[in-house]
């Protein structure tokens, strides 16, 4: 890019934009006290690299720490271009209106959405900010992919400031149903922030269809084959101080055919499931060092016949206390036994300002210490609970290490540890017990899928994963990886980006 003013840079910006809460890289500390940045290890940031390098791209995010302002910078093949929050937003706009309202309202309302009018403020004043700071970096027609719910205001706001750009928004957790949806006193906000971008992309097609019937319920905007056919008016009435206040109450008459030409623009509101970096895993799966890491964990683990996993982050909507309540009443009823099972749970360390999760967090390790102290011996635990994140090498020697992997979410977007711990099963061993609520089990059919709220269904599938015929093992692992191999998380980057581009 070209040293240029202010005011004309978006002449000679970046073509490719992704806007995420977080930015591409996290800072380390190197063994001498310096500090540096490394590429985060995410699939989304290994998907989105090689277009960046390729197409001159740019990543609006905040860089993680309160109150500090950084200059934009270059990294491996990217500009990052940090969004600065105060101490007081990241408690009002992140801990607050993005997982206190929204997570759990998004997330079937496991725990109680919370609804504060200052909170609400936070977020339109921070998701400003990320649109202002887009606006700032973006080349004259260029590209912004704003990623998940933390800014659903900003493809409406951007649109308000820079008409020229194509803006895709990319929804990595679930779409309530309108029903509960129409909670949020803010909702018609939201709706009309997501659509000002051309294309939103949904985990699965009950998302998207999700946010089609909120917005023909509440705005009456007229959709067909996805296609919403938002009213220019719609963006003349809802500039940015549009979002000060919602619009009046209850439903808008429903428009019933499509608006005549030249009065409307098109959004189009589908289904993208996401996947991870298959090759990656794959590769990793392969390493000598990882596979002996593998073996090494059996062993320290007493050579079990069964281990099982789970891998979560510490969050109510990962069904880690369901699973662990049914593997409790496995060991009491002698359907498992301590020395011949272990359950590894790896339940990394989430949102620990938010309440909810403290909250969870006592009540899991009060549940572990009351299962290890009742079933443990002195040489085998029941339960090996460990409170950390991982980097990926260990994960998936964890994964290579696992009899049976417990997916048992109350709803989650996609789950992307399904599809690592299948793409590690190379070799065709391994049993994925999967709940019906997570995105993945759309995609990984051939998994024991269950319903994680159902107690005996969940025991009866943890002890038939145990039994499980070899034959019958191998032929599901490899339906499983044979979609995980072909769908990986590179495809689902291009199949957007194609799509966009082609609206
Ligand atoms: O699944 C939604 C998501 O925002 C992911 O993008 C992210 O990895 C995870 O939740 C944890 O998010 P954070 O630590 O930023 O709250």
């Amino acid at each position: 890019m070209t040293e240029t003013t202010e005011k004309d840079q978006h002449r000679t910006g970046y073509d490719f934009v992704v806007v995420a809460n977080r930015l591409a890289v996290n800072r380390v500390t190197a063994s001498d006290g310096s500090i540096g940045w490394q590429r985060s290890p995410g699939g989304l940031v290994t998907a989105l690299a090689p277009i960046m390098s390729s197409s001159g791209g740019a990543w609006v995010g905040w860089h993680g720490a309160p109150d500090e302002t950084l200059e934009p910078f270059d990294h491996d093949s990217m500009h990052l271009h940090p969004v600065p929050l105060s101490e007081q937003e990241v408690e009002d706009f992140y801990e607050g209106f993005s997982n206190g309202t929204l997570w759990p309202l998004y997330h079937d309302v496991i725990a109680r959405p919370l609804f504060h009018r200052h909170w609400w403020d936070a977020y339109k004043r921070v998701n400003q900010r990320f649109a202002e700071a887009t606006a700032l970096v973006a080349a004259e027609n260029a590209t912004v992919w704003v990623q998940d719910y933390q800014l659903q205001l900003v493809p409406q706001m951007l649109r308000d400031i820079r008409p020229d750009v194509k803006i895709g928004f990319f929804n990595h957790i679930p779409f309530p149903p309108p029903g509960l949806f129409a909670q949020l006193p803010w909702r018609h906000s939201v709706m009309k922030g997501l659509l000002g971008a051309d294309l939103i992309g949904f985990q699965r097609e009950s998302d998207a269809k999700n946010f089609q019937r909120a917005v023909r319920a509440r705005l009456g905007f007229y959709i067909k084959s996805d296609r919403v056919y938002v009213p220019l008016e719609a963006d003349a009435a809802a500039p940015l101080e549009g979002f000060t206040a919602d619009p009046a109450r209850g439903t808008a008459p429903r428009q019933l055919s499509a608006p005549a030409e030249g009065t409307y623009r098109g959004s189009e509101a589908t289904a993208f499931p996401i996947s991870i970096d298959t090759d990656r895993i794959v590769e990793l799966s392969n390493d000598p060092k990882i596979i002996a890491r593998a073996a090494q964990i059996r062993a320290e683990l007493g050579n079990p016949e069964i281990i099982f996993l789970g891998v979560d982050r510490l969050d109510y909507t990962k069904g880690i206390r369901h699973r662990m309540k049914a593997y409790e009443e496995l060991l009491q009823q002698g359907k498992l036994q301590v020395g011949t099972h272990t359950m590894v749970q790896i339940a990394s360390p989430s949102r620990e300002g938010v309440e909810s999760y403290q909250r969870l967090r006592d009540e899991i390790e009060l549940a572990v210490g009351r299962i290890n102290g009742e079933f443990d011996t002195m040489g085998h635990t029941a339960i090996r609970y460990l409170h950390h994140s991982y980097p990926i090498e260990e994960m998936v020697a964890l994964y290579l290490a696992a009899d049976v992997m417990l997916v048992t979410a109350l709803r989650d977007g996609m789950n992307l540890v399904a599809k690592e711990y299948v793409a590690a099963r190379k070799d065709g061993s391994g049993v994925l017990v999967l709940s019906e609520f997570t995105g993945a089990a759309d995609q990984l059919r051939q998994a024991l899928l269950i319903n994680p709220h159902d107690i005996d269904e969940l025991k009866a599938a943890i002890v038939q994963a145990a039994v499980l015929d070899q034959e019958d093992v191998r032929k599901r692992m490899r339906s499983l990886r044979r979609q995980v191999v072909s769908h990986n998380v590179q495809r689902w980057a291009e199949e957007f980006m194609h799509r966009l581009h082609q609206l």
